[in-house]
């Protein structure tokens, strides 16, 4: 092993430049600190450039008389009461003032006619606790996540932020407990990069990859979820993955959840609006897991709709031309392009999706990494923090409303810089990693290159997706979850026969795929054992054989760790329901109704 090794020296890292990642970095680089961001892929290609139909907060422009309060309360409900409130108010709280510094960023919000920023109904967002629907979703038109990610890179580099782009994370740096660096290799000439750090923040997005069928980029194989894991830490709620109701059939792009904002429908092959069965108050606008569910209901009791009566008809053709130009012009385009639909004539043929990983790294509000410290208690790791997709604060708890994933960008991208800043004005000691540690990464990343078995990387990455797909679905038993638990251990076994054909170090994109699979193989791993260990419904994890939500012995977050030899251990944080002030009252448990 020879490797030409280049070293930095930072306040903080930032690991990935999408939504979270650049809100955090420029934060800091206004801040003043010497911050970095390390990013696998060019800023604005980031998967945020996805996110279509809103960032949610309770301006109240469209005149519902929407308050953060109604925002919370849907939120809770929303996640099941899995979502702990002290987080949920922090969120919510700051969603105002979060939009409306984008507004002065320069995000070119849509306008409603007073000139306001435009905003639309969503899923789960209502009025008075679900009297009415409410119109939450800030939007600039059906592409509100690019104009985000756009406006914040824009900002950076204003800011005079550095940015390391194409370098792919390899591991975190550890000594005693504290994180002190990262490593990364980089794809344009092939050199290893240690960056030393008193802190690095993770904002590497989802893991929606380890699924066949999902609305992430090929990108979101969630690394810095592997790499805590790697490095003995745990990760939070994992069993909890979230079908968008509206994934294109076939290539699972996102059709917005805004689409039936702006008034779309659901028809089975009976043309009936179906929804108004299964949530006869929200209908097509109930929250996403009780959406998602109906219609695989439908699907299985023989209602779907063409040939293989495998999916589900979506229809905007009643709505007016001149309201799906200006505000849906993006998925009008992507519904011709991938379904060949004109959808001012035509349905959009659509299946429930993977969307979005509500587990990830355990935080708490501040952006820092937690670790249980008791049943109901947890403590701070020094030096690492996580934020967006990639973080389990836990705001969305079992299930996520559609428009809280921008504004938890946003808000704990912020609350993250915010955080660092006052650590590092405070004690800015940093901690050496020593050369085994750095070593110890590089000895990994040889072996995996090296790799001479016979599995090629492709065909070890479709058997773990078909497995995720088959075995980890919207609906899922015992039986289910344990036979794919062994396959995926024999799978994640096999790994050390793969086949890495190209070994050189500039541009192998043969091997970052290598690297990818290892670490979404590590995330279904212990995604698997949670939901196989969780004996309830909640949520989006709904088990057929534990039809209930059962708040006297599950209301608790799934902690869980992966040893050398895949073996995933568990353990369990009790759901806090308390709120961050005494402004508000803890929301008790209830029955979810839509
Ligand atoms: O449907 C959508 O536009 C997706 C939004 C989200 O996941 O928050």
């Amino acid at each position: 092993m020879s490797y030409k090794i280049i070293t930095h020296e930072y306040d903080v890292v930032v690991v990935g430049a999408g939504g979270a990642g650049l809100r955090a970095t420029l934060g800091m680089a206004a801040e003043g600190l010497n911050v970095a961001c390390v990013t696998k892929v060019f800023p604005t290609r980031s998967h945020t450039v996805a996110a279509q139909g809103g960032v949610g907060a309770a301006l109240g422009n469209m005149g519902d008389g929407d308050t953060w309060q109604y925002h919370m309360y849907d939120t809770v409900k929303g996640s099941d009461w899995l979502g702990d409130q002290d987080a949920i108010e922090y969120m919510c709280r700051h969603a105002k003032e979060a939009v409306i510094e984008l507004e002065h960023f320069g995000v070119p919000f849509s306008r409603n006619e007073d000139g306001k920023i435009y905003q639309r109904a969503f899923g789960g967002h209502t009025i008075e606790q679900g009297k009415k629907m409410a119109k939450r979703a800030c939007a600039a038109a059906d592409r509100t996540g690019h104009a985000i990610l756009h406006t914040l890179y824009q900002q950076c580099i204003k800011h005079k932020a550095e940015f390391y782009i194409e370098y792919i994370a390899l591991d975190l740096l550890m000594e005693d407990g504290q994180c002190c660096g990262v490593v990364a290799w980089c794809l344009d000439d092939g050199s290893i990069h240690v960056f030393k750090s008193k802190i690095v923040v993770l904002a590497t997005g989802g893991y929606g990859r380890a699924f066949f069928s999902c609305t992430s980029a090929h990108t979101c194989t969630g690394d810095g979820n592997a790499m805590v894991l790697r490095a003995g830490l745990p990760l939070e709620d994992m069993e909890f993955i979230q079908f968008h109701p509206t994934g294109i059939y076939g290539s699972g792009c996102l059709i917005t959840e805004g689409a039936r904002g702006e008034g779309g429908y659901l028809t089975n092959a009976a043309g009936e609006r179906f929804m108004e069965r299964y949530a006869p108050k929200a209908r097509d606008l109930a929250s996403r897991d009780v959406v998602s569910r109906a219609m695989t209901i439908e699907i299985l009791e023989g209602r779907g709709v063409g040939e293989k009566k495998d999916h589900i008809y979506l229809h905007l053709h009643h709505i007016a031309p001149n309201t799906l130009h200006e505000r849906l012009p993006g998925i009008t385009e992507t519904a011709r392009i991938f379904a060949g639909v004109d959808v001012t004539k035509e349905p959009i043929p659509v299946l429930p999706t993977v969307h979005y990983n509500m587990g990830g790294i355990p935080t708490n509000y501040h952006g820092e990494v937690t670790i249980p410290d008791g049943p109901d208690a947890k403590k701070v790791v020094p030096g690492l923090m996580a934020i967006g997709e990639a973080a389990c604060v836990s705001v969305h708890g079992a299930n996520r409303l559609g428009t809280n994933s921008l504004l938890d960008l946003i808000v704990f991208g912020r609350a993250a810089a915010q955080r660092a800043s006052a650590l590092l004005k405070a004690d800015s000691q940093k901690v050496n990693p020593g050369e085994g540690a750095i070593n110890k990464i590089l000895d990994r990343f040889d072996e995996i290159r090296h790799n001479n078995g016979t599995l090629k990387v492709g065909e070890a990455r479709q058997n773990m997706q078909h497995t995720m797909q088959q075995h980890c679905a919207v609906f899922r038993t015992e039986d289910l979850l344990q036979q794919g638990l062994q396959k995926m251990t024999q799978q994640a076994q096999a790994l050390r026969d793969l086949y890495v054909e190209d070994k050189s170090l500039i541009w192998n994109t043969n091997l970052v795929e290598a690297l990818e699979l290892h670490n979404l193989m590590a995330q279904s791993l212990v995604t698997l054992q949670s939901a196989l260990s969780r004996k309830e419904s909640r949520g989006a994890h709904a088990r057929d054989d534990y039809p209930d939500r059962d708040d006297t012995n599950w209301m608790k977050h799934t902690y869980a760790w992966l040893g050398n030899e895949n073996e995933v251990t568990l353990n369990y944080r009790a759901v806090n329901l308390k709120p961050l002030t005494d402004e508000v009252k803890s929301i008790p448990p209830q029955r979810r109704v839509y």
